[in-house]
This record gives C-alpha cells, sequence and structure tokens, in this order.
C-alpha cells in the first residue's frame, strides 16, 4: 500500500516585505500562484523513516531529518501517537533551491500522503496549522490556486483567478538560500523606513480580471534588488526574456529562477527557446497558471 500526492510549484506575483521582526521573520504581503511544475511524493509503511529522490537534480536533495517531507512525517504522526515509520520518495521536477518553493511543495506533499496512508483523516484546519509549523510556504503548497499570504506569509486568503496565464521560469545554475537573501534585504535596507506591506489593488484586479498585460505591470518582488546583488548575473538573464517578447520579468520569490510572464503559450515557447540560447540559464521551463494545490493522485 502506497499513497502518491502531486503537488505544484508557486511563483510570488507580488512580494512585498516588511522589516526584520522580533523572531528574526519579515512580514509579508505575498500574492502566490501554483504554477504547472510538479513533485510528486510517494510514502509507503517502512521500519523506519527513509527519504529517497530521483530526477535530474536529485543529488542537491537533502535526504536526512532536514528534508520538509520528513519532518512533515514526523510532526504529523507525533501529533497522533504514531511512529513516523515509512519511506518518503521524491520524483523531484521543481527546480531546486530555486525561489520556486519545491521543498516547501514536498512538506505539504508528504503531510497530505501520510494523514492519508495513516487514515487520519486530519481537517484541513489541521493540515495547515502543520504546514505553518514547517515553513512560511507549505500552507501555500497545499492549498494552490492563487492566495495572499500575510504575517510570515503562512496566513492565507484565497483569490480569484480570471484566467490562465502562461509563463517560462529560467533555472539557474546553483541554488540561492533564502535566509542570505533576507540577510542582503536588510543590508540594503538598513536604515530605511519599511512601510508596512500591503497587497497591490491593481495586482489583485489584474488576477480577477485574468488580463496577462496588466498583471505584467503590477508584478513586483522586493527580494529582487537582493537575489540580483548576491548573483548579479541575473539581469542579463532578465534582460534576454523581456528583449525576446515577455510582458514582465522578475525574480521568482528569493531566486535564482527568474520569471517571465507572456502574452500566450505560443509567445511562452519562443521565449524559453531564446533564453536557452543566450546561455543566460540552465534551462527553461514553460508552465501556466494557477493551478491546485497538493492532491493524492494514486493509492
Ligand atoms: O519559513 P521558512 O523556513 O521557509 O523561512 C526560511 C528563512 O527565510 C527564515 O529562516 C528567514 O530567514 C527567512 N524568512 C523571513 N521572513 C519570512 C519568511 C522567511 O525572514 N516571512
Amino acid at each position: 500500500m502506497s499513497v502518491t500526492v502531486r503537488v505544484p510549484a508557486k511563483v510570488n506575483v507580488q512580494l512585498a516585505v516588511g522589516s526584520a521582526r522580533p523572531d528574526g521573520f519579515h512580514d509579508l504581503a505575498n500574492v502566490f500562484l501554483a504554477v504547472s511544475l510538479y513533485d510528486e511524493v510517494t510514502v509507503s509503511p517502512a521500519s523506519s523513516l527513509t527519504i529517497t529522490c530521483s530526477g535530474p537534480d536529485a543529488g542537491q536533495v537533502p535526504l536526512d531529518r532536514t528534508n520538509l517531507a520528513a519532518r512533515a512525517a514526523e510532526l504529523l504522526a507525533a501529533r497522533h501517537g504514531l511512529s513516523p515509520d515509512v519511506h518518503i520518495h521524491i520524483a523531484k521536477d521543481i527546480p531546486v533551491a530555486g525561489g520556486m518553493a519545491g521543498g516547501s511543495a514536498d512538506g505539504a506533499a508528504a503531510l497530505l500522503a501520510c494523514d492519508t496512508l495513516w487514515s487520519l483523516r486530519s481537517t484541513r484546519a489541521e493540515l495547515l496549522s502543520i504546514c505553518a509549523e514547517l515553513g512560511s510556504d507549505v500552507p501555500f503548497s497545499l492549498v494552490g490556486g492563487a492566495a495572499l499570504g500575510t504575517g510570515r506569509g503562512e496566513r492565507l486568503t484565497e483569490l480569484e483567478v480570471g484566467g490562465e496565464f502562461h509563463w517560462v521560469f529560467a533555472v539557474a545554475d546553483g541554488g540561492l538560500s533564502t535566509p542570505a537573501v533576507y540577510g542582503e534585504f536588510d543590508r540594503l535596507t538598513e536604515g530605511l523606513a519599511a512601510p508596512a506591506p500591503a497587497a497591490s489593488p491593481a495586482l489583485l484586479d489584474a488576477l480577477r480580471t485574468g488580463d496577462a498585460p496588466s498583471l505584467a505591470g503590477a508584478l513586483a518582488n522586493d527580494l529582487q534588488p537582493a537575489a540580483l546583488s548576491l548573483r548579479p548575473s541575473l539581469a542579463d538573464t532578465l534582460q534576454t526574456g523581456t528583449s525576446a517578447g515577455a510582458l514582465a520579468a522578475l525574480v521568482s520569490g528569493s531566486g535564482p529562477t527568474t520569471a517571465f510572464l507572456t502574452k500566450d503559450e505560443e509567445s511562452a515557447g519562443s521565449v524559453a527557446a531564446a533564453l536557452l540560447a543566450s546561455g543566460t540559464c540552465r534551462e527553461a521551463r514553460v508552465a501556466s497558471s494557477p493551478t491546485a494545490g497538493a492532491r493524492v493522485v494514486g493509492a
């Protein structure tokens, strides 16, 4: 008996970052959109907790208890007085350490998979509270679609999306550490008065109407200067995608993956080809949004 859960990556169409809080986290207005790049997480009974990972970038995925999928199994088991004796297999397709919440996605997927395997029937609220404990982006991976995250990003309000958006994601060589990017944000903004982060009404409107040119005009990522400061070569990738016809370009979350919004699927194909040909990225992936959150696809 095994259970498989499919879970999407995310892009932040707005990431408004406030100043650092006493607990070290930053208050955010974080507008998440789930995109059609997926990991699949399969759990099956085992004599102890083990993890394996497959896929081209599997070598970069930690296979110890720091993996959010392992922590999800442990947290859920502890809440029910169980022992987390499962084998977790991650079929990895989401870029690793890329700012697309791949690790968070695996945490949400393992949680849902274990809940199903152990027949616990946790409520959505119970699962969301464990997700929030696992990390700021994990609740969104469970919910999918589009949502505004406030607090440190974990308090979600689901958003309406009136159409399909087309994207290209340029995968860079090597990852960027999220804490390092927030640290660089603090350094770059030191001494500046940080406004309270708030969702942009124009951006929410563009999502509601499904209008790609309006969304392009409203895309914003406060972490982008910090990611560019740590990885200056990303500026060339952004420029290449916009020159090739993308409506807009931005760093995805804390990077180093860059995201390009295009007017349709065909344009996404040509932007992806231009990005690959330029040599400014390792890989260019075409995807659309929104898409559903973590879902059981096999049991
Ligand atoms: O919540 P998560 O474990 O994904 O966060 C990883 C790191 O990102 C945190 O340790 C912190 O350095 C930074 N972070 C932050 N403010 C947030 C979310 C994350 O400073 N709202």
